[in-house]
């Protein structure tokens, strides 16, 4: 198994490397690529780790080789949030910096599994469909936007508040990866049941887990190591679909049956091809069913911003 990431010099990329050097399975090959000076440095901390897990050194000359032959591709390269900005101000930097690497990642991995960190996710995503589909190597079911960090903030907020294991916990979270776009689904938790107020409260929280961070960093940028756990876990539940292993689910935005918008986050059984199923949602409640309707609009308007992107 080969899982390169780009953007591996960065606070996301550095502590993703970290996680994947000592989880991948046996006998992996991590790639790692950033066009930082200090990449090189990064690199050789990390190889100094004794796991059976291969580290390949790459200059920022040499993406094609750092891609060739993998499995998975993460892309966590791009600029962060400073407080007071949305990730949408992020969209023409990081969107120009998607649209040349997944360039790369077409032509030299076409079949490869993508998993995009980089914000605004709900647009890079779709610049990165556009993209693919322009080169004619465009599979949806090889395409992810990570949300996982929804997923597990969700899972610590809820376990904190009812002082349960969060390991025990499951919430799953739909719809995009910003503000109101962000839903989870509390009234699917098992065992556990919330008060109007907690369910307000914790929904708030959690869209809102992202801002709290870039606040506390205070202009030294955005969550990186929690974001960086969870893209880990996202990419050994990858791993183990390429595997073969049955049931892996996680939620992933991505391009699904439209059923609400083109691409929407939702639980996905993984597979030897990426996504294998979308697994159809179980009745929200009533609270979640009008936020899932309010936030369309928005949600809409980030794709159509990534089809659009490359016309500019
Ligand atoms: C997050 O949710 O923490 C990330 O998307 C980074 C950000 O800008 O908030």
């Amino acid at each position: 198994m080969k899982v390169t990431v780009i953007g591996a010099a960065g606070g996301i990329g550095q502590a993703l490397a970290l996680l994947l050097k000592i989880q991948l399975p046996v006998g992996s090959i991590l790639s790692l690529y950033d066009i930082a000076p200090i990449t090189p440095g990064v690199i050789m901390d990390l190889s100094h780790i004794p796991t059976t897990v291969k580290i390949e050194n790459f200059s920022n000359k040499d993406i094609i080789s750092a891609l060739q032959n993998s499995d998975i591709v993460i892309i966590s390269a791009g600029i962060a949030r400073k407080p007071g900005m949305e990730r949408s101000d992020l969209l023409d930097v990081n969107g120009k910096i998607i649209l040349n690497l997944i360039k790369h990642i077409a032509y030299t991995v076409p079949k490869a599994l993508i998993g995009i960190i980089t914000n605004p996710i709900n647009t890079t995503v779709v610049i990165a469909a556009e993209m693919l589909k322009k080169i004619g190597v465009y599979d949806k079911r090889r395409l992810f936007g990570i949300s996982t960090l929804d997923v597990i903030r969700a899972n610590t907020f809820v376990a904190e508040l009812k002082n349960k294991q969060p390991n025990d916990i499951n919430v799953p979270v739909i719809g995009g990866h910003s503000g109101i776009t962000i839903l989870p689904l509390l009234s699917h938790v098992k065992n556990i049941n919330f008060t109007e107020k907690e369910i307000i409260n914790l929904t708030k929280r959690i869209q809102n887990a992202g801002n709290e961070i870039v606040a506390a960093k205070v202009g030294n940028g955005s969550a990186t190591l929690s974001m960086a756990y969870a893209a880990a876990r996202f990419v050994l539940s990858l791993i183990n679909g390429l595997q073969g292993i049955l049931n892996i689910v996680e939620c992933a935005y991505v391009e699904g049956d439209g059923k609400y918008t083109r691409f929407f986050s939702q639980p996905l059984i993984l597979g030897k091809n990426g996504v294998e199923k979308i697994e159809p949602l179980k009745l929200l409640s009533i609270f979640e069913s009008q936020l899932l309707y309010s936030m369309l609009t928005t949600l809409k308007k980030d794709i159509i911003q990534g089809e659009e992107f490359m016309l500019k």
